[in-house]
């Protein structure tokens, strides 16, 4: 079993786990900060980013409170680095004019940093405390390291100048993809109590009974965005919600983020290099307020993420749900875009093998799909390891993406992972589908 989200009970495999996930990701940090000079690693690309060396030394940190301090009891490797690495302490937009370690410093502090943490995982017992039991809280620090490497790949995705990033092309389709799906009432099982690495906000599982809806099999695609576009979406206020709408005049939004007309059509910035706009590919670099404002558009509404999990989830056959939409089985290149092997969403219909069982596709990787619903957590929630990974965030001001995206790790995306961000948010690789109810000829159909 190569699983990482399952890790083997046997201590030694399990150790052998940690340690390739560890590598593999740092492979992948070192790929996105080894990409750039030193100049362009401390520069800020955009207020809403930090600077890539930021991302990297705070990665260590993380590190090393979590593995090197907590779980290891070892000494701190620069406790005095403490604060300025603190996502709570400073706010993004201020982190370029902190007394940050220059990027040759924050290397040597991130290999160091490893190499006690490859030491103290030589005499761990994975039974000592819940915090490290089936590895846990090296799963959290592969997870958290993943998803600042997905934060700085979008930081890539705003940085001006001469392209660095090189990726081949996603598949192209090999099944026709359309329509909607019908998903028939009643229970099914949300969240996880079982996924060892599962975090504290996908906990526990517990039954949601929803009536009948319909969801698209495929997320929106530019071509369906772009007739929104040219249907004059932008310039009617009845398609948005009252914030959404004062927020597409403030922010003066006229189509997605890194679009450009390009003589009677439309070109997409992709790190650093303009394409024809594809129609098949889904949109991406969406807000919220879009996705629910071309939703309404169309005639349709944004899923619940009740919906979008049972959608991806449950098995009619079994009546059980899966921890992804084709199965129990770690997703492989034929199921999902993801973990930044390319470099933007797949065409619909490039992964017929990653459909769920009802027949709904991608939705898994490619995108992050916005969801209706604000951020909570699950019924029985208890925060685990602190706080800060998920609970202060709970309320009003997020709304639930699902899914992962084409810059997602799969070792941080599964059937029940929860993202979550502002509805104003579109730096994010975030796209969408949309949903509705089922009518009653077709709930009983
Ligand atoms: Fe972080």
């Amino acid at each position: 079993m190569t699983t990482t989200e399952r890790p083997a009970t046997g201590s030694e495999q399990l150790r052998s786990v940690i340690a390739t996930e560890l590598d593999r990701t740092r492979a992948r940090t070192a790929s996105l900060t080894d990409a750039v000079d030193d100049d362009d690693l401390v520069r800020q690309h955009s207020t809403l980013m930090s600077p890539l060396v930021w991302d990297l030394a705070h990665v260590g940190n993380q590190e090393e409170l979590w593995l090197v301090r907590d779980v290891g009891g070892r000494e701190p490797v620069r406790r005095d680095i403490d604060d300025l690495y603190d996502a709570f302490k400073q706010p993004r937009r201020d982190r370029p004019s902190l007394p940050l370690l220059p990027p040759a410093e924050a290397r040597a502090y991130v290999r160091t940093v490893r190499e006690k943490v490859y030491d103290l995982l030589d005499g761990i017992r994975f039974d000592d405390r819940k915090l490290v039991e089936d590895g846990f809280a090296f799963g959290m620090i592969v997870q958290h390291e993943q998803q600042h490497d997905e934060t700085m790949l979008a930081t890539h995705q705003l940085r001006a100048g001469a392209p660095v990033l090189d990726a081949p092309p996603p598949p192209e389709p090999r099944a026709r993809v359309g329509g909607e799906v019908l998903v028939p009432a009643g229970p099914f099982t949300m969240g996880t109590s079982t996924d060892p690495w599962a975090l504290d906000n996908e906990r526990p599982a517990h039954t949601v009974d929803l009536p009948a809806y319909v969801i698209d099999a495929a997320p929106v695609t530019n071509g369906q965005y772009r007739a929104f576009v040219a249907d004059g979406g932008y310039d009617e206020s009845r398609w948005w919600s009252e914030a959404g709408w004062r927020h597409r005049v403030e922010a003066e939004l006229s189509a997605p983020m890194h679009w450009r007309r390009d003589g009677d059509g439309w070109a997409y910035r992709r790190f650093g290099r303009w394409s024809p706009l594809r129609d098949d590919e889904p949109v991406v670099h969406v807000c919220w307020y879009e996705a629910e404002a071309y939703a309404a558009w169309a005639g349709k509404r944004l899923p619940s993420e009740a919906e979008w999990e049972k959608a991806a989830r449950w098995d009619p056959a079994t009546g059980r749900s899966r921890r992804y939409p084709w199965g129990d089985e770690d997703p492989t290149v034929e199921h999902a875009n993801l973990n930044q092997r390319h470099l933007w969403p797949a065409p619909v219909g490039a992964y017929p093998a990653g459909a769920s069982p009802l027949g709904v596709h991608q939705l898994i990787g490619d995108v992050w799909e916005w969801t209706s619903t604000t951020f909570r957590g699950h019924p029985g929630f208890v925060a685990f390891p602190y706080r800060e990974y998920s609970e202060v965030f709970f309320g009003d001001e997020y709304r639930v993406l699902r899914g992962g995206s084409f810059g997602t790790d799969r070792s941080a995306c599964r059937g029940t992972f929860r993202n979550w961000d502002y509805p104003i948010r579109r730096q994010i690789f975030s796209g969408f589908r949309c949903a509705r109810d089922a009518r009653p000829d077709e709930a009983h159909a």
